[in-house]
């Protein structure tokens, strides 16, 4: 087992790594001491990973009182009124702010149970418990949660951290083949935007990755959760460092956003995202050719190229937030200087901005 900390002062806490750790309450139950007094846990997770992995946090829990909080599975369901459905459990048990509420599962459980252990009597403490690779090497991490609106992803929401993470490897395991490379292509962001050695790293073993390989994927693990850490310890708010975060995700959006956030997973969007963030780096000079081959390979290899919707260009930047009207406007883009390396930078040119959508995203 790996242990690494977020170091927010008053609100650090330990990211456990390594399999087996949704059972060890020797673990789980000192990170709660002197923030949940009581002896309540409510469980939150959703139809799939409970049939899977619920008894295993509930014998962590053997002696408490521990009720669960079964939700429907799907980015669809990630709303107010499925946090509402917390809300309606924590009280119907009478939990007080001496209880304390574990997110087992994707992204999207975990960001619907640390929005509501946020709201719940104004903030009860938690635990992440993250199921999918995404989630072990990102959602999981830095205490941003909420939930989608009609009118925009995320939109509602808070920063609030947990109290503590355990990222059990074995759980990915039962991962589906796409969920993974999902999670894979933050793990390559992670690489892009702030180590260069990680990066080659992954080019190594990739293919170990993609066989779900124990310790390969403990150490992307936790080399993820080591960068986005330090990232988040400097600026918890996204004030202004924590946007290198958000690598590849301004393109991504675009297809997101083009398909009704159907078809394509986020992160699948994001691993196209990253391939659209190198070549405007390599169009402006600040990136190799031979560096953009890289990405463009480790992210093949990785299952996460594939066509973008034909929208035309113009679309593809009003859904970035570029108005055709006030075209002057530019959008502030995470991008790469070198490889290893992010910024955030309004200095592109916006010739070279519409080349890159003309051939991601412009008629064949
Ligand atoms: P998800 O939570 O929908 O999980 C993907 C699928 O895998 C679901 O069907 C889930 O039930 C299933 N699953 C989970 N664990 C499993 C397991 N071990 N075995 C088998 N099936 C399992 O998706 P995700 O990719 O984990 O998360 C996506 C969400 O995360 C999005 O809503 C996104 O906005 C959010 N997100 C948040 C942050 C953040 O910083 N808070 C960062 C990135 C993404
Ligand atoms: N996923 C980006 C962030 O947590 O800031």
């Amino acid at each position: 087992m790996q242990e690494l900390l977020i170091d927010l002062g008053t609100r650090s806490y330990p990211i456990f790594i390594g399999a087996g750790l949704l059972s060890r309450s020797d673990l789980l139950l000192p990170v709660f001491a002197g923030k949940a007094s009581g002896d309540t846990f409510a469980v939150v997770t959703n139809t799939t990973v409970a049939a899977l992995y619920l008894d295993a946090v509930r014998s962590a829990l053997a002696g408490k009182r521990v009720f669960d909080v079964i939700l429907p599975d799907g980015e669809q369901h990630k709303t107010m009124a499925t946090v509402e459905r917390i809300f309606d459990a924590l009280a119907a048990a009478r939990m007080n702010r001496d209880g304390a509420l574990i997110a087992l599962g994707g992204g999207v459980v975990g960001d619907m149970a640390g929005f509501a252990a946020a709201c719940y009597q104004r903030g009860i403490a938690y635990v992440q418990m993250p199921t999918t690779l995404l989630a072990q090497v990102d959602s999981s991490v830095g205490g941003k949660t909420g939930v989608n609106h009609r009118a925009g992803k995320n939109l509602i929401g808070a920063f609030y951290q947990p109290v503590g993470v355990f990222a059990d490897t074995a759980t990915l395991d039962t991962l589906p083949e796409r969920e993974l490379g999902a999670g894979l292509a933050e793990v390559i962001k992670h690489g892009m935007l702030a180590d260069a050695a990680f990066f080659h790293w992954l080019e190594d073993h990739l293919d170990q990755l993609m066989q779900r390989d124990p310790e390969a994927l403990a150490h992307a693990i936790r080399r993820s959760c080591e960068i986005k850490a330090r990232i988040v310890a400097m600026d918890e708010r996204e004030a202004g460092v924590r946007a290198l975060l958000n690598l590849g995700h301004s393109f991504g959006h675009v297809i997101e956003a083009a398909t009704g956030y159907r078809d394509w997973l986020h992160g699948e969007a994001v691993g196209s995202g990253l391939l659209m963030a190198s070549d405007l780096s390599h169009r402006l000079g600040w990136m190799s050719e031979s560096d953009l081959h890289r990405v463009e390979t480790v992210l093949k290899r990785a299952g996460l190229v594939r066509p973008a919707p034909r929208i035309g260009v113009d679309r593809a930047l009003e859904y970035m937030g570029m108005d055709k009207k006030v075209r002057q406007d530019r959008i502030r883009l995470v991008l790469l200087k070198p490889l290893g390396q992010a910024l955030v930078s309004a200095e592109y040119s916006t010739e070279a901005l519409r080349g890159v959508l003309n051939s991601h995203f412009g008629a064949m």
